[in-house]
């Protein structure tokens, strides 16, 4: 399939990706996302204006939930659920070491400490009973990762808050459009937190989401986005009055109309997107899990995937990395461990030994190209190098 024919996307040809070299993740952007973006540069509002409560309210209602707050960046969205959450000095927040920098960062920012659980070794999801383990009185929060878009065991997580008074938080930067028993990624804890990085399913270049069912965390975080005061430029505007409170120490993680425009734009395509990265997993599922030497991760039966990611298992990565680079195909890792990155060794006392399984794991792992404007041949395209390399 022509996934430009099928999804009748114009492409332009700054975005046509150079062939060369096939990227790990790659933006779609056509000419109606551009126009969305121009007609935006041409109007009144360039921030803090209607396409932020546009955005806002299409992706609360795409989620499921009551309210969505837009802010400047995945990063900026983690940081602004640790703050709603009341994440302080002395506070414990679980997190998995197999995610970016930025889920253990936020509690960081905080002055919170992120106690690190580990994953389940076959889908490197973080591991229930191991979080169950890290609990102590001071622990406050667990953020989950459904790494790679495989939502995690939400059921064994939710319950485990529950029984212990905790705060759960979505990373949920991997998972959009993913789903669990059922329920869709983002309503599956009390804040759900999205990144629309360009290689993300839907992107504002930099941007992030929170979602949740609860007004003054909704509340809270508004104003956390806007230096922590009570009423925004435009809200000034309308009640014609100059006086406003801050109420909070926040920080400027306001997004732009420019690329609010660009993200409601993205979402009305995310079903297409989402069906193309499905049906390139499916060709990697045939072709390459069959390979002698290679593992992808499991995939539970109680969620449907959403595949930011495609990651295999190779007993010799090192190599293998180097060789597929070599032949053009941009295999990336993800991730190496957090607790053994230098600044957690130095400030927070981590070593190895404190996740054997995602130590391990990290030998192992390669994430493989998938986007959804990659085209048939290029899956081949990796396949076959994936074979010419593999013992
Ligand atoms: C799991 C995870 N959390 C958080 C982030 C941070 O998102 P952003 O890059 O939009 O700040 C990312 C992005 O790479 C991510 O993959």
């Amino acid at each position: 399939m022509n996934p430009g024919q099928a999804l009748s996307l114009k492409t332009t040809e700054s975005n046509n990706k150079d062939m060369g070299t096939i990227p790990y993740g790659h933006q779609w952007i056509d000419e109606e996302d551009i126009q969305a973006v121009v007609d935006v540069l041409r109007s009144n509002w360039l921030t803090t204006g209607p396409k932020v409560k546009e955005v806002e309210q299409d992706f609360a209602d795409y989620v499921g939930t009551k309210y969505a707050v837009a802010v400047s960046s995945g990063t900026a969205a983690l940081h602004t659920a640790m703050f709603a959450l009341g994440i302080g000095s002395g506070d414990e927040v679980i997190v998995p070491p197999i995610t970016f920098v930025a889920t253990a960062n936020a509690v960081v920012f905080q002055g919170g400490t992120p106690v690190f659980a580990d994953v389940d070794a076959e889908t490197l999801l973080i591991d229930p009973r191991q979080v169950e383990e890290r609990i102590t009185p001071r622990t406050k929060a667990i953020i989950t990762v459904d790494f790679a878009g495989q939502p995690c065991a939400y059921d064994e997580l939710r319950s485990i808050a529950r029984r212990h008074g905790l705060a759960l938080v979505a990373d949920a930067c991997h998972s959009l459009g993913g789903l669990y028993k059922g329920r869709k990624v983002g309503t599956l804890a009390d804040l759900t937190v999205f990144s629309f990085h360009p290689v993300k399913h839907i992107t504002t270049g930099e941007g992030g989401m929170i979602t949740t069912d609860d007004p003054e965390m909704a509340e809270r975080m508004r104003r956390f986005r806007n230096h922590g005061i009570n009423a925004d430029h435009a809200s000034r505007a309308e009640q014609g009055t100059w006086y406003y409170e801050m109420k909070d120490l926040g920080y400027n993680y306001r997004i732009t109309d420019f690329q609010c425009a660009l993200g409601l734009s993205q979402l009305k395509k995310l079903p297409v997107f989402l069906e193309r990265r499905r049906e390139i997993a499916k060709m990697y599922d045939r072709e390459v899990a069959s390979l002698k030497g290679v593992t992808p991760l499991y995939i539970s039966s109680d969620v449907v995937h959403s595949y930011h990611l495609y990651v295999i298992c190779v007993k010799e990565r090192a190599r293998m990395f180097v060789q597929l680079r070599e032949k053009g195909i941009g295999v990336n890792v993800h991730y190496f461990p957090v607790h053994l990155q230098p600044y957690y060794q130095k400030n927070f006392g981590t070593s190895e030994g404190l996740c054997p399984v995602a130590e391990k794991a990290y030998n192992h792992i390669l994430s493989l190209p998938l986007f959804p404007q990659m085209e048939d041949n290029d899956v081949e395209r990796v396949v076959t190098a994936i074979e010419e390399v593999s013992d």
